[in-house]
């Protein structure tokens, strides 16, 4: 077959022939380059994803690390505190401080106006004049919130006029001028502290005669183990004034003086230290509160109360 490398004759101009091809390379390449520029934006597309995919995850690699050095000790430390908070002798003890607020602030005051040597402050026994021995065995100076005084006397269900009070550890004298608008027979205390016993003086000499229902009060400064119990029948009132070992001491003489002649003596233990010695002297039993008492106590007392009886 014959091959002519001289163009086929044709009818059309040269430019006129041109045309249709150069159009279809346009089209071409214009197809081309869109395809080449959807190309491009895909490519574009994707390497801005990756990219905000590699921020994204560096900013939550961030975040974790964060969190687990300040958000995780945060949670860990506030579910510590709420741990602490709840537990069941921190929220005793709660309780307790808003009890204590209770007497102090509403149920104390108007007993508190009638004193002239203020007795509601707490006083630390460091760097008072001490009589005897014992200054390491003897506890601060608080006083006896007032109601819960009148809720213990209240639980002795007997003739008061029978009984000599005492009060172990009298302090500024505030429980024995509430004593005093009981009808005891006699009130005594004792307290080794001199500086508490001298406002306890004054507050005696100064206490309105007219709510007295005993004025056969007095207040000795010494020390409780050096003290003899009366005679007579008698109430002896311990707001926790001392250590185990001086209240044993003070026990043993009650227990001699009732083995020498038994007769009613009453306990009352505000936070009592040692119990059990109560318990194993084979002299008191322990008595329940009446009920409405024990409620007051149960529902209102900052402190536990515990009641004794001599068998006698
Ligand atoms: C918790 S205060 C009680 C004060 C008061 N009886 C009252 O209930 O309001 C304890 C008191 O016991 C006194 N005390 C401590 N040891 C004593 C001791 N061996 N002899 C006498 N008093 C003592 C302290 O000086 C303090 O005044």
């Amino acid at each position: 077959m014959r091959m002519s490398v001289v163009p086929l004759r044709s009818d059309k101009t040269e430019s006129q022939a041109v045309a249709p091809a150069r159009q279809r390379a346009v089209g071409i390449a214009t197809s081309v380059a869109e395809r080449i520029a959807k190309l491009a934006d895909k490519t574009a597309t994707k390497t801005a994803t990756s990219t905000a995919v590699a921020a994204s995850k560096s900013g939550i690699a961030r975040a974790v690390e964060i969190g687990r050095d300040n958000v995780l000790p945060e949670i860990e430390r506030t579910g510590a505190k709420l741990k602490e908070r709840t537990r069941p002798d921190r929220l005793r003890n709660d309780y307790r401080d808003y009890l204590l607020m209770l007497h102090d602030r509403v149920l104390d005051p108007p007993v508190e106006s009638l004193f002239f040597k203020a007795t509601k402050a707490p006083v630390a026994l460091a760097g008072l004049t001490i009589r005897g021995n014992n200054r390491e065995h003897g506890h601060d100076y608080r006083p006896s919130p007032c109601s819960l005084f009148e809720w213990t006397v209240a639980a002795i269900n007997y003739d008061l006029s029978r009984l000599t009070f005492v009060d172990y550890g009298a302090g500024k004298g505030r429980v024995l001028l509430l004593a005093s608008q009981h009808p005891f027979q006699a009130i005594g205390g004792i307290e080794f502290a001199e500086e508490l016993h001298d406002d306890a003086t004054m507050n005696l000499a100064q206490f309105p005669r007219s709510r007295m229902k005993c004025r056969n009060v007095e207040c000795v400064l010494d020390d409780a183990a050096a003290l003899g119990p009366p005679e007579g029948e008698s109430v002896h009132y311990f707001f926790n004034p001392f250590s185990r070992e001086v209240f044993a001491e003070v026990l043993h003489n009650l227990v001699v003086s009732y083995r020498k002649r038994p007769r009613r003596l009453y306990l009352i233990l505000i936070e009592p230290v040692a119990t059990d010695l109560i318990d194993n002297s084979g002299v008191f039993q322990r008595l329940e509160l009446p009920l409405i008492e024990r409620i007051k106590v149960r529902l209102f007392s900052p402190y536990e109360v515990v009641l004794y009886r001599s068998l006698a």
